[in-house]
């Protein structure tokens, strides 16, 4: 099949992408959770090649909430080597694809070895101009706005700006997504209907995509139906229809 979305009238600059339904992808198939985690990797790197490929600047996926810290912790540690030969492993596929790594999240809460490898891939890809890919890593949207609301009140305390005139702008500013375009358009996969406090400041204004699509099956024939109905629709950011 011979997908390309750049023939589509619009494409999203940012695809923030909500990765759920591993473990149910595993209890079908009779197999441990950890499974489908494993099986999650392979929908990332078809998802990945495809968003380089179509020339999508970003991609936010999000990896691992400040929530997924309370699950057993087998899996925590799992997810996390997971992290860590996905870093060893796909580097060449990065690089290949001209991707650039970045995190945002309370990274600090990562298992050092973690730490060295992610910090070991965002400088090796640095310099890759192509797809930004955002992993959002011990990422709560709520804390990061409270983080953001405390570095303002730091800075207002020393006098640096005044209460008064703090914006939206400024407060986007001190988001641990500073520098990147919000995102356009949310996927979330296995039919949930929420957001599960994901980005919430961005995505004010983003287009929502959910199917009942598990993640581990989810490839890039979905993600064009995705971006072909994003296409077609009439965003008005609030206001009326020009
Ligand atoms: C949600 O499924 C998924 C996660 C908590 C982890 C996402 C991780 C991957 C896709 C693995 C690869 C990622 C990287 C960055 C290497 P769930 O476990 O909540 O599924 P369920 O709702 O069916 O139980």
């Amino acid at each position: 099949m011979d997908l390309d979305p750049r023939r589509l009238a619009r494409l999203p600059a940012h695809i923030a992408l909500i990765m759920d339904g591993n473990g149910r992808w595993a209890r079908a198939r009779g197999l441990p959770r950890v499974r489908g985690h494993q099986a999650g990797v392979e929908a990332l790197r078809d998802i990945v090649t495809a968003c380089a490929e179509w020339e999508i600047s970003y991609v936010t996926l999000f990896s691992f909430s400040t929530e997924n810290w309370a699950r057993p912790r087998p899996e925590v540690e799992f997810l996390m080597s997971l992290l860590q030969r996905y870093l060893r492993h796909e580097l060449d596929m990065l690089h290949n694809n001209k991707v650039r790594l970045r995190t945002i999240g309370f990274t600090e809460q990562l298992p050092t070895a973690v730490r060295k490898d992610l910090d070991s891939a965002i400088r090796s890809t640095a310099g890759n101009a192509g797809l930004t890919l955002v992993l959002a890593l011990s990422y709560g949207s709520r804390a990061e706005i409270a983080q953001a609301a405390r570095a303002l009140a730091r800075e207002s305390a020393s006098g640096a700006i005044k209460p008064d005139d703090i914006d939206e702008a400024m407060l986007a500013g001190r988001m641990q997504t500073a520098g990147m375009p919000d995102p356009d358009l949310v996927i979330r996969t296995s039919g949930e209907m929420r957001i599960s406090n994901f980005l919430l400041w961005q995505i004010a204004y983003a287009e929502l995509w959910v199917t009942p699509t598990l993640w581990p099956d989810f490839r890039r024939a979905e993600l064009f139906t995705a971006l072909e109905d994003y296409a077609a629709r009439n965003r008005r950011f609030g206001k009326v229809e020009s």
